[in-house]
């Protein structure tokens, strides 16, 4: 199967399990909180995370059974990100996945509130899955990285380090440590999830691993500075030129247009080297970081 395929069929695997996970919530507590949860996931988005879970635990040989829960879990936090970093108080965007922002649909409060629900949600599918007594230390091991790397050492901290690098010059280590926190944490998450669907994973390989996902982490949000100013609205499904309009700090604002694409590709080539002494067939996520530095949106 094409890269192209496989995102397709893991995109449809986790749309399904993120839509079982939300009906299973009672309607009657506040539908229109509920309905908030829904449109914020279920409406468009690549499913960028949860592909890195499977196709991590497929490569390792683990159960796609068990990756589907750190996948809904990730993709809830991912989707709960979004809808904060979109807020007036944030980045102020009406536009995502194509759809009006949930907060112009549902009102700041509600938009508010849907994220902080999303997050919690994440961390109830986890602990309340039954992945058998032999995987309940990887189990537990999955909600702490869940929480590392959205907290204050992870995607929040990040948010945090973007907001205060508005506005300003900063340094290329500077730049590097906003988009390290505030994309690469939850990507780099998303592999090591996918590593605990399997209950024995050698340390050695597991490191091998976090070089890939590190390099892809900051390659991703190299690439979305770059498509805020190559790509369209239309495409994008996100307001273009949003990063230009707030001043934020970039990679194409710190090295040029052309320095900040060449930096992506050559972290797309450090991604795939690290995977390559592995003992596992790789290749579908060795053309996945390729795929993040060609994407459109
Ligand atoms: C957008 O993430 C925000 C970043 C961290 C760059 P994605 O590009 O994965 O957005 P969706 O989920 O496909 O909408
Ligand atoms: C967002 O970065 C990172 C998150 C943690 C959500 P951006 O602000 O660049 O993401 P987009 O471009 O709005 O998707
Ligand atoms: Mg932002
Ligand atoms: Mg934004
Ligand atoms: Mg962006």
């Amino acid at each position: 199967m094409s890269l192209q395929e496989v995102l397709k069929k893991y995109q449809e695997r986790v749309n399904t399990n993120i839509k079982n996970a939300i009906d299973t919530l009672p309607a009657d507590v506040s539908p229109k909180l509920k309905e908030a949860m829904n449109y914020g996931t279920l409406l468009g988005g690549k499913r960028v995370r949860p592909f890195l879970v499977y196709a991590t635990a497929d490569a390792v040989g683990a159960s796609l059974d068990t990756a589907d829960i750190p996948a809904v879990a990730i993709e809830c936090i991912h989707s709960y990100s979004l809808i904060h970093d979109d807020l007036p108080a944030m980045d102020n965007d009406d536009l995502r996945r194509g759809h009006p922002t949930v907060h112009k649909v549902y009102g700041d409060a509600t938009g508010v509130l849907t994220g902080d629900a999303l997050q919690a949600f994440a961390f109830e599918v986890i602990a309340k899955a039954d992945m058998g007594p032999e995987m309940m230390r990887n189990q537990l091991e999955m909600m702490k990285v869940l929480a590392v790397g959205c907290g204050y050492q992870g995607m929040c901290g990040g948010q945090e380090l973007d907001m205060e690098a508005e506005n300003r010059e900063v340094t290329r280590e500077e730049l590097e440590k906003v988009h390290k926190y505030k994309t690469g944490a939850l990507i780099e998450s998303s592999v090591e999830l996918g590593l605990l669907c399997r209950k024995n994973m050698p340390e050695a390989e597991k490191e091998a691993f976090r070089a890939y996902s590190r390099a892809i982490g900051l390659a991703f949000q190299v690439w979305d500075d770059v498509l805020d100013i190559i790509s369209n609205t239309d495409i994008l499904g996100k307001p273009q030129g949003s990063d230009v309009e707030s001043n934020k700090s970039t990679y194409p604002k710190l090295m040029g247009l052309d320095g900040a694409k060449e930096y992506a590709k050559s972290l797309a080539l450090t991604a795939v080297n690290a995977l390559k002494p592995l003992p596992y067939d790789t290749a579908l996520l060795q053309d996945f970081a390729m795929f993040i530095v060609e994407r459109d949106h």
